[in-house]
């Protein structure tokens, strides 16, 4: 933990212009600088950086926070790792941390020991390749024939073990290194007393973190003898952990960012090819199946997949469930499938970078197309075999977590199978049904809110849905912003005291709006505006008042990206909407009270309408017992008269 007043110090030196300036060529713009966003591919400058409000916007992807937030975003670091750098770059003294327990120091030790091991070894591969006979006649001669570039040899780090039985592990213990720590990375081995190298002879691929550190090895043999296993790799140990990495993400991340898709292949000589002919969005999942764990780390920074194939992969078929993974993270997915006898390493390198994306992009095909059209292939017609099919794909389909997606997959699979929807319908919503008891059977309940479709349910009924919650919340939002923007501001509040008569009290506009929320007990249906209102409501039983910077330097990214939302808000809001809601900032201000009781009653008003939209559609659509449906007809009507008087009330105030 870094103490809040350290962070406080970095946050107020740590100048955003500057920090930003390193990444990104900014120009002044009035009061404002602006650039190419970093985020995306543009050519004309969206992205812009207030100094006086040390805020930054990009309008093209919707990102945007202050200095900590653009190093989260960019660097992709956690929020202490964005601190820390900030901290550096101004030479802000972090204090070390108190007491750790034995075993992290123990575990921070070994870590560092094998990081800093893995460096050396880095190294020594690296001089053995391009200084020493062995390793240029061998090992470089090699890499070069193949086709890698020098600048690609030195970009990827590629190295040389040494034919000598142990000549790295002597060099290592010589240099003071722990032969502990040689053995739990892997890089020696111990067999008879006797120590060794485990890798010889062999041209060698560092792993690397996202943040450059090098994890581990590939090492290839240059024999072709078929006992021998092509590759050794770093077993697992504290700091390698094949099912967390993925090869090339460190080069990659950037790449992937932009175009904002991630192509997966298999090996490591595909990452580097691919890269070398200008393809860089590019990771390998090292021969295995992908793991939860990689498809995360994709999610950081994409929702788009496309897996290319080896034109004869005989794994295609097998490999359909580790898809199916990346269905249920919610990312989509693509494939293309090499011409037959090529990878993606050979096929680079056969034809022109342009010939290449071309080659990707023309023969992308969604993965359930494809899965639909291999088996189909496969089934010629028999109609058991196409009905397991069925089954298979629609199985894939149900693992989508959004329902809007799957809806379209379903149409898309009834035109390809000529079968009626509402029949593939009924059969997802077996298929999820299945899948959730299944879970709640094994204590997995992480999806607690099924959604099953409806078979009446078509997707028009379901935009409908989606566009009155999301008017809905676009109320709350409205709310929020004013709590965020004028919370701490004194609104004068005629009140009718015992006599009847008028007076003015003046209180805070959080204070009006948290008590006057409080009195209805209603909460808002976004998780983050809520929490924003739980923050006002603790500050106002212990009489603090929360500003604007206090959300945009939250630690909480969910709160800063929320308030550097509402404080570009003017750049950003579409005019319909600056009708709906009235803002125009200078006017906002001026007409604060009737403007935070405007605002209230419309969130109460579309609470009300939600509520009664809930109720219709549950006595339309729904089986209900005498009683509930009683019980719902009640409270429809008190909501119609709630309704009533909420629109009068809005309609007195006069803005
Ligand atoms: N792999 C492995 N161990 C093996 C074979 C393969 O770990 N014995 C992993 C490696 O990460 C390799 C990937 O699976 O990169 C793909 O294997 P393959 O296609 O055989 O290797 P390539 O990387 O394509 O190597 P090359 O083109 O040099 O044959
Ligand atoms: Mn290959």
């Amino acid at each position: 933990m870094i103490p809040r007043e350290i962070i406080d110090e970095i946050l107020y030196t740590a100048q955003i212009e500057d920090v930003i300036g390193e990444f990104v060529q900014l120009k002044r713009a009035g009061s404002n600088l602006k650039g190419l966003s970093p985020f995306t591919d543009e050519k004309t400058p969206s992205f812009m950086v207030s100094p006086a409000k040390q805020i930054f916007k990009c309008f093209s992807t919707g990102k945007g926070g202050n200095v900590v937030s653009f190093l989260m975003e960019y660097e992709h670091f956690s929020y202490p790792e964005a601190l820390r750098w900030l901290a550096d770059r101004y030479n802000i003294a972090i204090p070390e941390e108190k007491e750790k327990s034995a075993e992290q120091i123990a575990e921070l030790n070994e870590r560092e020991s094998l990081g800093v091991i893995n460096e050396f070894a880095r190294d020594t591969f690296v001089n053995n390749l391009w200084n020493t006979d062995e390793g240029k006649a061998i090992g470089l001669s090699y890499f070069l024939e193949r086709g890698f570039s020098e600048d690609t040899i030195k970009t990827f780090e590629l190295g040389f073990s040494a034919e000598a039985f142990d000549s790295f592990t002597k060099a290592a213990l010589d240099k003071g290194y722990n032969l502990k720590h040689l053995l739990a990375g892997g890089l020696t081995k111990e067999k008879n007393d006797k120590t060794f190298d485990f890798f010889r002879s062999r041209v060698m691929f560092p792993i690397h973190s996202i943040s450059g550190k090098v994890l581990g090895f590939g090492g290839r043999t240059l024999r072709n003898d078929k006992k021998v296993a092509k590759y050794f790799n770093s077993p697992e140990s504290i700091l390698y952990n094949k099912s967390k990495i993925l090869y090339g993400l460190f080069f990659s991340k950037n790449a992937i960012i932009k175009n904002d898709r991630c192509y997966l292949v298999e090996g490591y000589t595909d990452v580097i090819s691919m890269h070398q002919a200008g393809v860089e969005n590019v990771v390998a999942s090292s021969g295995t199946a992908l793991t939860k764990e990689q498809i995360k780390l994709i999610k950081r920074y994409t929702q788009n997949i496309t897996i290319l194939y080896d034109g004869d992969a005989a794994g295609i078929k097998a490999s359909f469930r580790g898809i199916d993974l990346i269905l249920e993270e919610g990312l989509t997915v693509k494939v293309v499938l090499f011409p037959e006898g090529d990878d993606p390493d050979s096929y680079s390198k056969k034809v022109s970078q342009e010939e290449l994306k071309e080659y990707i992009d023309a023969n992308s095909k969604d993965f359930l197309v494809f899965k639909t059209e291999i088996l189909l292939g496969e089934s010629k017609g028999d109609p058991i075999i196409k009905a397991k099919l069925i089954h298979e794909i629609i199985d894939s389909i149900a693992l989508i977590p959004d329902e809007i997606t799957r809806s379209l997959y379903i149409k898309e699979c009834a035109t390809q199978f000529e079968m009626d929807e509402k029949t593939l319908i009924s059969e997802l919503n077996r298929s999820r049904k299945n899948k959730l008891s299944k879970e709640i059977g094994s204590g997995e309940n992480r999806h607690t809110n099924p959604n099953l479709v409806k078979v009446e349910d078509q997707p028009v009924a379901q935009q409908q849905e989606v566009s009155k919650s999301s008017n809905l919340e676009a109320h709350e939002f409205n709310l929020i912003r004013i709590l965020i923007k004028y919370g701490a501001k004194e609104l004068q509040i005629p009140y009718l005291d015992e006599n009847g008569k008028e007076v003015v009290v003046p209180m805070t506009v959080a204070e009006f709006v948290i008590k006057d929320i409080e009195v209805d007990d209603l909460k808002f249906s976004n998780p983050t505006y809520q929490k924003v209102f739980d923050v006002f409501k603790e500050g106002i039983e212990q009489d603090v008042l929360f500003a604007e910077s206090y959300f945009v330097n939250h630690a909480d990214t969910d709160f800063s990206k929320l308030a550097v939302d509402i404080i570009a808000e003017p750049y950003q809001l579409s005019s319909s909407w600056k009708e709906k809601f009235y803002i125009q900032t200078n006017l906002e201000e001026d007409k604060l009270t009737s403007n935070v009781v405007k605002a209230l009653y419309s969130f109460k008003k579309a609470k009300v309408l939600f509520e009664i939209d809930e109720i219709r559609h549950r006595l339309k659509n729904e089986e209900l017992d005498d009683e509930t449906m009683a019980s719902l007809m009640k409270r429809q009507m008190e909501l119609d008269k709630v309704k009533i008087v909420l629109a009068k009330e809005l309609g007195r105030i006069i803005l």
